[in-house]
């Protein structure tokens, strides 16, 4: 129940996008919120009231002239209770109405009278979002402190591929999220590395870990919501990048090395979330192993750079957080790994509790002592961690000034 207690309004617009209205309505009121919709009338066209009065159990609103508004005022009072405003499907058309300041129907009026933000998810043809006239719109809309939530590129309804497609549903509602999220990282520049490392041994074959990488990318996504921008390095995972972050896809521990070599320097903070191999193979072979071709085969390893420990240890370096997934004597060996890596906070948990799952238990150590992050959904506790990092970089912040 992400969204608990928050009071949206949904507005849907004419579109093929529109089908997936039905979806979003039905997700955020999932997640707890309190969905009002108002359509406009071509949105009407593409799905009906019924569908989205049946999915929020409220009074789908179509008609500036309702009469069950009371005083008949609903453009001003269907949008004053509000904490956010939703335009999915926002087209083009709408676009333009919203940075013109035309008021013409329920839904622009409601957007004109507004007192909440607003949050626009764009669907429309890549040749209608290249279009000048479409950009000359954004931008004054950008300009106007509206938000933007996609578009996103990909294939379209027409036929045609480009920019222009709707974000996903569930997309959406992770930028809605976001949007209510507090900036405790705004300006800041955070680098975080998720997943594991592949070694290679011959052509085929690795030698890697079972990390999922899903601490790491639940990080980066809590720390662009927290207003980051964030580069995260990834291993191989099968996660989709969270949106607005940006990722660079590595294989091996050397490979992740560099693109953390590239990244970090300048950053403002550095997560390492992954579940680097300690060794590689040093006599890969450059073709297939054959089965019975050494009896006894033996693999020769070699020590992989230590990433954390390269970043921790630059002159001006990010403010460090590493991980540590034990398998026993939990605080024992949290408390001796950030003395040994160097860094101001380690987030420490047990590999059984956490490895592939949705859930984690997190405790974090810092120069104050342990501080128990509790056991949730690994989102939830990467939004706890990045709430404890702000504290401590105000906290860095006041003590320079105070010297
Ligand atoms: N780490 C890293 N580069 C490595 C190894 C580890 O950046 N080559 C980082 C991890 O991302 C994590 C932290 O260091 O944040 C601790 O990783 P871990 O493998 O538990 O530490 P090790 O020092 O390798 O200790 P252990 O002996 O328990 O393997």
């Amino acid at each position: 129940m992400t969204l608990k207690g928050k009071r949206l309004l949904l507005g849907v617009t004419g579109g093929v996008a529109a089908y997936k209205a039905a979806q979003l309505a039905r997700l955020l009121a999932k997640e707890g919120a309190d969905v009002r919709v108002a359509m406009t009338e071509a949105a009407t066209r593409f799905v009906t009231p019924v569908t989205l009065q049946a999915l929020t159990g409220q009074t789908a609103w179509t008609d500036l002239w309702d009469p069950r508004v009371p005083d008949n005022m609903g453009h001003i009072e269907l949008s004053r209770d509000r904490d956010l405003i939703i335009v999915a499907p926002a087209s083009a058309d709408f676009l333009g109405k919203l940075a013109g300041g035309l008021a013409d129907d329920l839904l622009s009026t409601l957007c004109l009278a507004r007192r909440c933000p607003l949050l626009v998810a764009p669907a429309m043809n890549v040749e209608m979002w290249e279009n000048p006239a479409m950009q000359r719109n954004l931008h004054t809309l950008r300009g106007d402190g509206v938000h933007f939530a996609g578009p996103a590129a990909g294939d379209q309804a027409c036929g045609e591929v480009g920019m222009g497609r709707m974000l996903e549903p569930e997309e959406i509602v992770a930028e809605v999220e976001a949007f209510f999220q507090p900036k405790l990282l705004a300006g800041k520049h955070v680098v975080v590395t998720a997943g594991p490392t592949e070694e290679p041994i011959d052509p085929v074959r690795v030698i890697t870990n079972a990390s999922s990488g899903k601490m790491g990318y639940a990080v980066a996504r809590a720390s662009r919501e927290a207003g980051a921008r964030v580069t995260l390095v990834s291993g191989p995972t099968a996660l989709a990048t969270p949106t607005g972050v940006e990722c660079v896809r590595v294989r091996s521990a050397e490979q992740m090395f560099e693109a953390v070599k590239k990244a970090a320097p300048g950053s403002d903070v550095f997560f390492a979330a992954a579940a680097v191999s300690d060794y590689r193979v040093k006599n890969r072979a450059e073709q297939k192993i054959k089965k019975g071709a050494a009896a006894g085969l033996s693999l020769e390893l070699a020590e992989n750079p230590d990433i954390l420990a390269w970043v921790a240890g630059q002159k001006n370096a990010p403010f460090c957080v590493g991980f540590a997934a034990e398998s026993e004597k939990l605080v024992e060996h949290a408390r001796a790994k950030r003395a040994k890596k160097a860094v101001p906070l380690l987030a420490a948990n047990l590999a059984q509790h956490a490895l592939g799952a949705d859930d984690n238990e997190i405790t974090l150590f810092d120069e104050r002592g342990e501080h128990a992050l509790g056991r949730a959904p690994k989102l939830e506790l990467a939004r706890r961690l990045v709430a404890h990092v702000a504290g401590m970089l105000a906290g860095e912040k006041r003590a320079r000034a105070k010297a």
